[in-house]
Protein backbone atom coordinates (compact mmCIF):
# COMPACT_ATOMS: atom_id res chain seq x y z
CA UNK A 1 0.00 0.00 0.00
CA UNK A 2 1.56 3.57 -1.03
CA UNK A 3 2.64 5.80 1.51
CA UNK A 4 -0.11 8.70 2.40
CA UNK A 5 2.89 10.85 1.99
CA UNK A 6 2.61 10.07 -1.49
CA UNK A 7 -0.50 11.71 -1.60
CA UNK A 8 -0.93 15.11 -4.10
CA UNK A 9 -1.30 17.32 -1.21
CA UNK A 10 -2.35 20.55 -1.87
CA UNK A 11 -2.00 20.11 -5.62
CA UNK A 12 -4.39 17.64 -5.66
CA UNK A 13 -7.15 20.10 -7.16
CA UNK A 14 -9.30 19.66 -9.32
CA UNK A 15 -7.44 19.98 -12.55
CA UNK A 16 -5.05 17.60 -11.64
CA UNK A 17 -7.11 15.14 -10.21
CA UNK A 18 -8.29 13.81 -13.68
CA UNK A 19 -7.05 10.20 -14.66
CA UNK A 20 -6.48 9.46 -10.92
CA UNK A 21 -8.17 6.70 -9.59
CA UNK A 22 -11.28 6.84 -6.88
CA UNK A 23 -10.81 4.66 -4.10
CA UNK A 24 -11.84 1.15 -4.02
CA UNK A 25 -14.57 -0.19 -1.73
CA UNK A 26 -18.14 -2.37 -1.82
CA UNK A 27 -19.89 -2.12 -4.68
CA UNK A 28 -23.37 -1.87 -2.91
CA UNK A 29 -26.73 -2.03 -4.55
CA UNK A 30 -26.94 0.40 -7.98
CA UNK A 31 -30.21 2.04 -5.89
CA UNK A 32 -29.48 2.43 -2.10
CA UNK A 33 -25.72 1.73 -2.48
CA UNK A 34 -24.29 0.61 1.06
CA UNK A 35 -27.34 0.57 2.59
CA UNK A 36 -28.92 -2.21 3.65
CA UNK A 37 -25.82 -3.70 5.75
CA UNK A 38 -25.39 -0.18 7.23
CA UNK A 39 -28.46 0.04 8.48
CA UNK A 40 -28.01 -3.76 9.85
CA UNK A 41 -24.89 -2.72 11.92
CA UNK A 42 -22.79 0.50 11.33
CA UNK A 43 -20.14 -0.56 13.51
CA UNK A 44 -19.46 -4.18 11.52
CA UNK A 45 -20.22 -2.16 8.34
CA UNK A 46 -16.57 -0.67 9.13
CA UNK A 47 -15.29 -3.42 9.71
CA UNK A 48 -16.25 -4.80 6.13
CA UNK A 49 -14.56 -1.41 4.83
CA UNK A 50 -11.24 -1.82 6.42
CA UNK A 51 -10.61 -5.11 4.80
CA UNK A 52 -10.53 -2.49 1.13
CA UNK A 53 -7.55 -0.92 2.66
CA UNK A 54 -7.07 3.01 4.36
CA UNK A 55 -8.92 4.66 1.53
CA UNK A 56 -12.61 3.24 1.26
CA UNK A 57 -15.52 4.69 -0.75
CA UNK A 58 -18.84 4.04 -0.53
CA UNK A 59 -22.80 5.09 -0.92
CA UNK A 60 -25.70 5.36 0.50
CA UNK A 61 -28.84 7.50 -1.23
CA UNK A 62 -27.78 10.69 -1.88
CA UNK A 63 -24.32 10.40 -0.56
CA UNK A 64 -21.26 9.56 -1.51
CA UNK A 65 -18.61 8.58 1.11
CA UNK A 66 -14.80 7.81 1.61
CA UNK A 67 -13.62 6.73 4.71
CA UNK A 68 -9.90 7.23 6.11
CA UNK A 69 -7.80 4.71 8.19
CA UNK A 70 -4.84 5.85 8.72
CA UNK A 71 -3.24 8.77 10.91
CA UNK A 72 -1.86 11.23 8.82
CA UNK A 73 -5.10 10.80 6.62
CA UNK A 74 -6.51 11.77 9.95
CA UNK A 75 -3.76 14.95 10.14
CA UNK A 76 -4.59 15.92 6.39
CA UNK A 77 -8.30 16.06 6.58
CA UNK A 78 -8.27 18.00 10.24
CA UNK A 79 -5.01 19.87 10.40
CA UNK A 80 -3.16 19.92 6.91
CA UNK A 81 -5.87 20.79 4.72
CA UNK A 82 -8.55 21.80 7.25
CA UNK A 83 -9.80 24.63 4.98
CA UNK A 84 -10.28 21.81 2.05
CA UNK A 85 -12.43 19.78 4.31
CA UNK A 86 -15.44 21.68 6.34
CA UNK A 87 -17.51 20.48 8.91
CA UNK A 88 -21.00 20.23 7.00
CA UNK A 89 -22.78 18.28 9.82
CA UNK A 90 -26.13 20.30 9.13
CA UNK A 91 -25.99 19.88 5.84
CA UNK A 92 -24.84 16.22 5.37
CA UNK A 93 -26.79 14.86 8.42
CA UNK A 94 -29.73 17.54 8.39
CA UNK A 95 -28.68 18.30 12.36
CA UNK A 96 -30.55 21.60 12.91
CA UNK A 97 -30.71 21.95 16.63
CA UNK A 98 -28.60 24.53 17.10
CA UNK A 99 -27.63 25.78 14.11
CA UNK A 100 -26.18 29.40 14.83
CA UNK A 101 -23.48 27.45 17.59
CA UNK A 102 -20.41 26.95 17.64
CA UNK A 103 -20.65 23.12 16.87
CA UNK A 104 -22.34 23.58 13.70
CA UNK A 105 -21.55 27.18 12.52
CA UNK A 106 -19.06 27.53 9.65
CA UNK A 107 -16.84 30.40 8.13
CA UNK A 108 -16.68 33.97 9.33
CA UNK A 109 -19.18 32.80 12.18
CA UNK A 110 -17.42 30.07 13.69
CA UNK A 111 -13.72 32.02 13.89
CA UNK A 112 -15.74 35.20 15.41
CA UNK A 113 -17.68 33.14 17.67
CA UNK A 114 -14.64 30.68 18.92
CA UNK A 115 -12.26 33.69 19.15
CA UNK A 116 -14.88 35.41 21.31
CA UNK A 117 -15.38 32.25 23.10
CA UNK A 118 -11.84 31.25 23.86
CA UNK A 119 -11.11 33.79 27.52
CA UNK A 120 -13.69 31.20 29.22
CA UNK A 121 -10.87 28.24 28.30
CA UNK A 122 -7.51 29.74 29.37
CA UNK A 123 -5.63 27.97 31.87
CA UNK A 124 -6.63 30.16 34.26
CA UNK A 125 -10.46 29.90 33.89
CA UNK A 126 -9.64 26.05 33.74
CA UNK A 127 -7.99 26.30 36.83
CA UNK A 128 -11.06 28.21 38.13
CA UNK A 129 -13.44 25.55 37.28
CA UNK A 130 -11.51 23.01 39.32
CA UNK A 131 -13.03 23.54 42.67
CA UNK A 132 -16.47 23.28 41.86
CA UNK A 133 -16.20 19.77 39.75
CA UNK A 134 -14.97 18.60 42.65
CA UNK A 135 -17.39 19.91 44.96
CA UNK A 136 -20.42 18.60 43.11
CA UNK A 137 -18.46 14.85 42.61
CA UNK A 138 -18.50 15.27 46.29
CA UNK A 139 -22.42 15.90 46.11
CA UNK A 140 -22.64 12.75 44.26
CA UNK A 141 -20.54 10.57 46.57
CA UNK A 142 -22.49 11.71 49.44
CA UNK A 143 -26.01 11.08 47.79
CA UNK A 144 -24.78 7.44 46.59
CA UNK A 145 -24.84 4.88 49.50
CA UNK A 146 -23.83 1.52 50.62
CA UNK A 147 -25.49 -1.16 48.64
CA UNK A 148 -27.73 1.45 46.04
CA UNK A 149 -27.49 -0.01 42.86
CA UNK A 150 -26.91 3.25 40.28
CA UNK A 151 -27.36 3.72 36.47
CA UNK A 152 -23.60 5.47 35.91
CA UNK A 153 -24.64 6.63 32.14
CA UNK A 154 -27.41 8.81 34.62
CA UNK A 155 -25.80 10.03 37.17
CA UNK A 156 -22.71 11.21 35.34
CA UNK A 157 -25.36 13.16 33.16
CA UNK A 158 -26.51 14.67 36.16
CA UNK A 159 -23.42 15.60 37.44
CA UNK A 160 -21.52 16.74 34.32
CA UNK A 161 -24.27 18.64 33.36
CA UNK A 162 -24.74 20.49 36.76
CA UNK A 163 -20.65 21.02 36.59
CA UNK A 164 -21.23 22.51 33.21
CA UNK A 165 -23.84 25.00 33.85
CA UNK A 166 -21.98 25.94 37.42
CA UNK A 167 -18.84 26.82 35.66
CA UNK A 168 -19.25 28.00 32.25
CA UNK A 169 -22.48 29.48 32.76
CA UNK A 170 -22.76 29.90 36.59
CA UNK A 171 -26.31 28.49 36.91
CA UNK A 172 -27.46 26.01 39.20
CA UNK A 173 -29.94 23.51 36.83
CA UNK A 174 -32.37 21.60 39.59
CA UNK A 175 -32.26 20.34 42.58
CA UNK A 176 -28.99 17.74 43.64
CA UNK A 177 -29.96 14.35 42.28
CA UNK A 178 -32.77 15.79 39.84
CA UNK A 179 -32.22 15.10 35.96
CA UNK A 180 -32.48 18.37 34.12
CA UNK A 181 -35.61 16.95 32.27
CA UNK A 182 -35.57 19.43 29.26
CA UNK A 183 -31.66 18.93 28.67
CA UNK A 184 -32.10 14.98 29.30
CA UNK A 185 -34.67 14.96 27.08
CA UNK A 186 -33.47 17.23 24.24
CA UNK A 187 -29.60 15.04 24.20
CA UNK A 188 -31.35 11.54 24.20
CA UNK A 189 -33.62 12.91 20.85
CA UNK A 190 -30.80 14.90 19.28
CA UNK A 191 -28.60 11.38 19.49
CA UNK A 192 -32.02 10.04 18.27
CA UNK A 193 -32.30 12.08 15.53
CA UNK A 194 -28.78 11.49 13.94
CA UNK A 195 -28.38 7.54 15.14
CA UNK A 196 -27.48 6.53 11.47
CA UNK A 197 -28.58 2.44 12.36
CA UNK A 198 -32.47 3.95 12.35
CA UNK A 199 -33.81 4.63 8.53
CA UNK A 200 -35.27 7.86 9.71
CA UNK A 201 -31.93 9.83 10.10
CA UNK A 202 -31.69 9.91 6.13
CA UNK A 203 -35.62 11.72 6.14
CA UNK A 204 -36.13 15.80 6.74
CA UNK A 205 -36.58 16.84 10.32
CA UNK A 206 -39.99 17.95 8.95
CA UNK A 207 -41.28 15.09 7.93
CA UNK A 208 -43.84 13.94 10.97
CA UNK A 209 -41.89 10.50 12.06
CA UNK A 210 -42.43 9.65 15.56
CA UNK A 211 -38.48 10.32 16.16
CA UNK A 212 -39.35 13.45 14.02
CA UNK A 213 -41.85 14.28 16.41
CA UNK A 214 -40.04 13.37 19.63
CA UNK A 215 -37.27 15.39 18.76
CA UNK A 216 -39.22 18.85 17.44
CA UNK A 217 -40.99 18.72 21.13
CA UNK A 218 -37.80 18.41 23.04
CA UNK A 219 -36.06 20.80 20.96
CA UNK A 220 -38.85 23.60 21.88
CA UNK A 221 -38.71 22.69 24.96
CA UNK A 222 -34.75 23.07 25.31
CA UNK A 223 -35.16 26.52 23.49
CA UNK A 224 -37.63 27.07 26.14
CA UNK A 225 -35.44 26.37 28.76
CA UNK A 226 -31.97 28.23 26.99
CA UNK A 227 -34.43 30.96 26.73
CA UNK A 228 -35.17 31.14 30.65
CA UNK A 229 -31.57 30.67 31.49
CA UNK A 230 -30.37 33.64 29.53
CA UNK A 231 -33.22 35.41 30.52
CA UNK A 232 -32.15 34.75 34.26
CA UNK A 233 -28.65 36.25 33.41
CA UNK A 234 -29.70 39.08 32.26
CA UNK A 235 -31.76 39.92 35.33
CA UNK A 236 -28.76 39.08 37.72
CA UNK A 237 -26.51 40.96 35.51
CA UNK A 238 -23.70 39.89 33.06
CA UNK A 239 -20.86 41.24 34.13
CA UNK A 240 -18.57 38.31 35.14
CA UNK A 241 -16.26 35.65 33.63
CA UNK A 242 -18.47 33.17 32.42
CA UNK A 243 -19.06 31.85 29.25
CA UNK A 244 -22.95 32.93 29.47
CA UNK A 245 -21.75 36.70 30.31
CA UNK A 246 -19.30 37.02 27.98
CA UNK A 247 -21.50 35.96 24.99
CA UNK A 248 -24.12 38.25 26.62
CA UNK A 249 -21.77 41.17 26.79
CA UNK A 250 -20.22 40.23 22.95
CA UNK A 251 -16.90 41.89 23.38
CA UNK A 252 -15.25 40.45 20.10
CA UNK A 253 -12.09 41.48 19.28
CA UNK A 254 -13.54 43.94 17.01
CA UNK A 255 -16.46 44.59 18.59
CA UNK A 256 -18.20 41.79 17.18
CA UNK A 257 -22.22 41.33 18.13
CA UNK A 258 -23.99 38.17 18.84
CA UNK A 259 -27.75 37.86 18.06
CA UNK A 260 -30.01 36.63 20.30
CA UNK A 261 -30.27 33.44 18.18
CA UNK A 262 -26.64 32.92 18.34
CA UNK A 263 -26.10 33.37 22.15
CA UNK A 264 -29.29 31.16 22.30
CA UNK A 265 -27.84 28.14 20.13
CA UNK A 266 -24.51 28.54 21.89
CA UNK A 267 -26.21 27.90 25.80
CA UNK A 268 -27.65 24.95 23.67
CA UNK A 269 -24.44 24.05 22.35
CA UNK A 270 -22.67 23.99 25.01
CA UNK A 271 -25.13 22.46 27.48
CA UNK A 272 -25.23 19.33 25.00
CA UNK A 273 -21.52 19.09 23.86
CA UNK A 274 -20.27 19.73 27.26
CA UNK A 275 -22.14 17.26 28.95
CA UNK A 276 -22.84 13.95 27.32
CA UNK A 277 -19.69 13.46 25.81
CA UNK A 278 -17.88 14.06 29.23
CA UNK A 279 -20.45 12.03 31.08
CA UNK A 280 -20.17 8.99 28.81
CA UNK A 281 -16.37 9.26 29.23
CA UNK A 282 -16.66 8.45 32.87
CA UNK A 283 -19.47 5.97 31.97
CA UNK A 284 -16.75 3.90 29.87
CA UNK A 285 -14.35 4.52 32.80
CA UNK A 286 -15.64 3.44 35.58
CA UNK A 287 -17.21 0.49 33.65
CA UNK A 288 -13.76 -0.59 32.82
CA UNK A 289 -12.48 0.15 36.13
CA UNK A 290 -15.24 -2.06 37.97
CA UNK A 291 -14.04 -5.09 35.25
CA UNK A 292 -10.17 -4.56 36.20
CA UNK A 293 -8.95 -4.56 39.63
CA UNK A 294 -5.57 -4.47 38.86
CA UNK A 295 -5.83 -0.73 37.71
CA UNK A 296 -8.06 0.08 39.97
CA UNK A 297 -5.66 -0.80 43.05
CA UNK A 298 -2.55 0.78 41.04
CA UNK A 299 -5.44 3.83 40.67
CA UNK A 300 -5.95 3.94 44.41
CA UNK A 301 -2.51 3.69 44.80
CA UNK A 302 -1.59 6.55 43.08
CA UNK A 303 -4.43 8.60 44.99
CA UNK A 304 -3.09 7.76 48.59
CA UNK A 305 0.22 8.93 47.47
CA UNK A 306 -0.23 12.32 45.44
CA UNK A 307 -3.21 13.18 47.61
CA UNK A 308 -3.26 11.75 50.92
CA UNK A 309 -6.09 12.84 53.16
CA UNK A 310 -6.85 15.99 51.18
CA UNK A 311 -9.75 16.21 48.91
CA UNK A 312 -8.49 16.98 45.24
CA UNK A 313 -7.55 20.26 43.50
CA UNK A 314 -6.11 21.96 40.28
CA UNK A 315 -2.89 21.74 41.63
CA UNK A 316 -2.72 17.74 42.04
CA UNK A 317 -3.75 17.19 38.62
CA UNK A 318 -0.44 17.46 37.08
CA UNK A 319 0.47 14.65 39.06
CA UNK A 320 -1.79 12.57 39.18
CA UNK A 321 -0.63 10.40 36.03
CA UNK A 322 -1.79 7.19 36.62
CA UNK A 323 -5.20 8.81 36.57
CA UNK A 324 -5.07 10.47 33.30
CA UNK A 325 -3.88 7.11 31.63
CA UNK A 326 -7.13 5.76 32.99
CA UNK A 327 -8.89 8.36 31.04
CA UNK A 328 -6.97 8.53 27.58
CA UNK A 329 -7.33 4.59 27.67
CA UNK A 330 -11.22 4.65 28.41
CA UNK A 331 -11.82 6.93 25.75
CA UNK A 332 -9.67 4.93 23.39
CA UNK A 333 -11.81 2.38 23.62
CA UNK A 334 -14.89 3.97 23.66
CA UNK A 335 -14.49 7.58 21.97
CA UNK A 336 -17.49 9.08 23.47
CA UNK A 337 -17.55 11.09 19.96
CA UNK A 338 -16.46 7.42 18.20
CA UNK A 339 -16.33 9.41 14.39
CA UNK A 340 -15.94 12.42 13.24
CA UNK A 341 -16.69 13.90 9.12
CA UNK A 342 -15.90 16.54 6.72
CA UNK A 343 -17.52 17.61 3.57
CA UNK A 344 -14.91 17.81 0.52
CA UNK A 345 -14.93 21.45 -0.84
CA UNK A 346 -12.93 20.79 -4.08
CA UNK A 347 -11.50 17.43 -5.62
CA UNK A 348 -8.63 15.98 -3.24
CA UNK A 349 -6.37 13.04 -3.93
CA UNK A 350 -5.41 11.04 -0.89
CA UNK A 351 -2.90 7.62 -0.69
CA UNK A 352 -3.51 8.12 -4.90
CA UNK A 353 -6.72 7.84 -4.68
CA UNK A 354 -9.29 10.98 -5.91
CA UNK A 355 -11.64 12.36 -3.21
CA UNK A 356 -14.21 14.30 -5.99
CA UNK A 357 -15.64 17.17 -4.36
CA UNK A 358 -18.50 16.82 -2.15
CA UNK A 359 -17.80 13.66 -1.12
CA UNK A 360 -18.15 13.32 2.92
CA UNK A 361 -14.93 11.71 4.29
CA UNK A 362 -15.31 9.91 8.30
CA UNK A 363 -12.81 9.68 10.44
CA UNK A 364 -13.39 6.63 12.74
CA UNK A 365 -11.66 7.06 16.33
CA UNK A 366 -13.48 4.33 17.10
CA UNK A 367 -11.83 2.03 14.66
CA UNK A 368 -8.36 3.88 14.48
CA UNK A 369 -8.03 3.58 18.25
CA UNK A 370 -7.99 -0.09 18.12
CA UNK A 371 -5.87 -0.51 14.92
CA UNK A 372 -3.09 -3.18 15.69
CA UNK A 373 -0.95 -1.59 13.45
CA UNK A 374 -0.05 1.12 16.32
CA UNK A 375 -1.17 -0.65 19.69
CA UNK A 376 0.11 -3.18 20.97
CA UNK A 377 -3.06 -5.85 22.20
CA UNK A 378 -5.59 -3.18 21.01
CA UNK A 379 -8.38 -4.72 22.41
CA UNK A 380 -6.86 -4.60 25.96
CA UNK A 381 -7.97 -2.01 28.90
CA UNK A 382 -3.84 -1.19 29.89
CA UNK A 383 -3.56 2.38 31.10
CA UNK A 384 -0.01 1.54 31.45
CA UNK A 385 0.21 2.15 27.87
CA UNK A 386 0.41 5.96 28.16
CA UNK A 387 3.05 5.95 30.22
CA UNK A 388 5.77 2.97 29.09
CA UNK A 389 6.97 5.66 26.19
CA UNK A 390 5.01 3.65 23.67
CA UNK A 391 2.45 6.57 23.09
CA UNK A 392 6.03 8.27 21.38
CA UNK A 393 6.19 5.70 18.73
CA UNK A 394 2.58 5.90 17.86
CA UNK A 395 1.71 8.16 14.41
CA UNK A 396 0.35 11.60 16.91
CA UNK A 397 -3.27 11.46 15.21
CA UNK A 398 -3.81 7.25 15.93
CA UNK A 399 -5.37 8.75 18.69
CA UNK A 400 -8.25 12.13 18.86
CA UNK A 401 -10.74 11.36 20.64
CA UNK A 402 -11.14 15.50 20.74
CA UNK A 403 -11.05 15.73 16.80
CA UNK A 404 -8.07 17.83 16.11
CA UNK A 405 -7.12 21.00 13.61
CA UNK A 406 -9.02 24.54 14.26
CA UNK A 407 -12.17 22.69 14.67
CA UNK A 408 -10.40 20.18 17.60
CA UNK A 409 -12.77 20.48 20.84
CA UNK A 410 -12.93 23.72 22.75
CA UNK A 411 -13.37 22.04 25.99
CA UNK A 412 -10.79 19.49 25.71
CA UNK A 413 -8.80 20.62 28.79
CA UNK A 414 -12.21 21.04 30.62
CA UNK A 415 -13.48 17.81 30.19
CA UNK A 416 -9.45 16.12 30.83
CA UNK A 417 -9.65 18.12 34.48
CA UNK A 418 -13.42 17.24 35.11
CA UNK A 419 -13.45 13.60 34.06
CA UNK A 420 -9.51 13.27 36.41
CA UNK A 421 -10.81 14.91 39.20
CA UNK A 422 -14.36 13.11 39.53
CA UNK A 423 -12.50 9.87 39.17
CA UNK A 424 -10.24 10.58 41.67
CA UNK A 425 -13.14 11.71 44.23
CA UNK A 426 -15.20 8.42 43.57
CA UNK A 427 -12.62 5.66 42.86
CA UNK A 428 -11.64 6.16 46.42
CA UNK A 429 -14.27 5.80 48.16
CA UNK A 430 -16.30 3.19 46.71
CA UNK A 431 -16.30 -0.37 44.80
CA UNK A 432 -18.09 -0.68 41.87
CA UNK A 433 -19.54 -4.18 41.34
CA UNK A 434 -21.00 -4.23 38.05
CA UNK A 435 -24.48 -5.47 37.21
CA UNK A 436 -25.27 -4.82 33.47
CA UNK A 437 -23.72 -5.90 30.23
CA UNK A 438 -19.82 -5.92 30.61
CA UNK A 439 -19.53 -4.76 26.84
CA UNK A 440 -22.77 -3.23 26.29
CA UNK A 441 -24.29 -2.36 22.18
CA UNK A 442 -23.93 1.11 21.74
CA UNK A 443 -25.84 3.51 19.69
CA UNK A 444 -24.43 4.95 15.88
CA UNK A 445 -25.81 8.49 16.99
CA UNK A 446 -23.81 11.74 17.54
CA UNK A 447 -22.04 10.35 20.60
CA UNK A 448 -21.01 6.82 21.19
CA UNK A 449 -24.09 6.15 23.95
CA UNK A 450 -24.81 2.55 25.71
CA UNK A 451 -28.47 1.43 24.54
CA UNK A 452 -28.94 0.31 27.64
CA UNK A 453 -28.23 1.67 31.04
CA UNK A 454 -24.75 1.00 32.77
CA UNK A 455 -25.80 -0.22 36.45
CA UNK A 456 -23.69 -0.81 39.10
CA UNK A 457 -24.29 -1.71 42.95
CA UNK A 458 -21.63 0.39 45.33
CA UNK A 459 -19.71 -0.60 48.16
CA UNK A 460 -18.64 1.74 50.56
CA UNK A 461 -14.77 1.15 51.02
C1 LIG B 1 -14.86 13.61 26.91
C2 LIG B 1 -15.39 14.75 26.57
C3 LIG B 1 -15.43 15.31 25.17
C4 LIG B 1 -15.17 14.71 23.97
C5 LIG B 1 -14.73 13.27 23.72
C6 LIG B 1 -15.38 15.71 22.95
C7 LIG B 1 -15.18 15.50 21.60
C8 LIG B 1 -15.25 16.49 20.64
C9 LIG B 1 -14.85 16.33 19.27
C10 LIG B 1 -14.33 15.04 18.64
C11 LIG B 1 -15.04 17.52 18.65
C12 LIG B 1 -14.69 17.86 17.21
C13 LIG B 1 -15.74 17.41 16.25
C14 LIG B 1 -15.30 17.65 14.82
O1 LIG B 1 -14.15 17.96 14.54
O2 LIG B 1 -16.16 17.51 13.94
C15 LIG B 1 -15.60 18.44 19.62
C16 LIG B 1 -15.97 19.74 19.34
C17 LIG B 1 -16.57 20.56 20.28
N1 LIG B 1 -16.71 20.30 21.63
FE1 LIG B 1 -16.15 18.65 22.60
N2 LIG B 1 -15.78 16.86 23.55
C18 LIG B 1 -15.81 16.67 24.90
C19 LIG B 1 -16.13 17.61 25.87
C20 LIG B 1 -16.54 18.88 25.62
C21 LIG B 1 -16.83 19.87 26.62
C22 LIG B 1 -16.67 19.66 28.12
C23 LIG B 1 -17.27 20.99 25.96
C24 LIG B 1 -17.68 22.30 26.53
C25 LIG B 1 -17.22 22.79 27.65
C26 LIG B 1 -17.24 20.69 24.53
C27 LIG B 1 -17.65 21.55 23.54
C28 LIG B 1 -17.36 21.36 22.21
C29 LIG B 1 -17.66 22.35 21.17
C30 LIG B 1 -18.40 23.66 21.38
C31 LIG B 1 -17.15 21.85 19.97
C32 LIG B 1 -17.16 22.52 18.62
C33 LIG B 1 -15.86 23.31 18.48
C34 LIG B 1 -15.69 24.02 17.16
O3 LIG B 1 -16.18 23.57 16.14
O4 LIG B 1 -15.00 25.04 17.18
N3 LIG B 1 -16.79 19.42 24.36
N4 LIG B 1 -15.69 17.78 20.83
Amino acid sequence: MSSPDQASGRNGTAETTTGTPLPPGPSGDPVVGCLRPFLRDPFSFYDDLAEFGDVVRWQLPGRRFTTLFHPDHVERVLVAESDRFERNVAGDFQVDFAPEGLLLNRGEQWRTQRTLMQPAFTMDRIRSYANPMVEYADRTARRWDDGQEVALNRDFSNLTLRILTKTLFDLEVGADGDDDEAVVAAARAINERVDVSRLTSFLPTWIPTPTNRRYRRALADYRERADGLIEERRHDGAGGEDLLSILLRAEGPDGATLSEEEIRDNLMTFMFAGHETTSLGLTYAFLLLSQHDDVLDRLRREHEEVLGDESPSFDHVPALEYTEAVVSESMRLHPPAHIITRRAKEDAVIDGYRIPEGTIVTLPQFRIHVDDRFYDDPDAFRPERWLDGSADERPEYAYFPFGAGPRHCIGMRFAMLEMQLVVAVLARRFDFELLSDPDPDVTAGGTHRPVEDVRVRLHDR
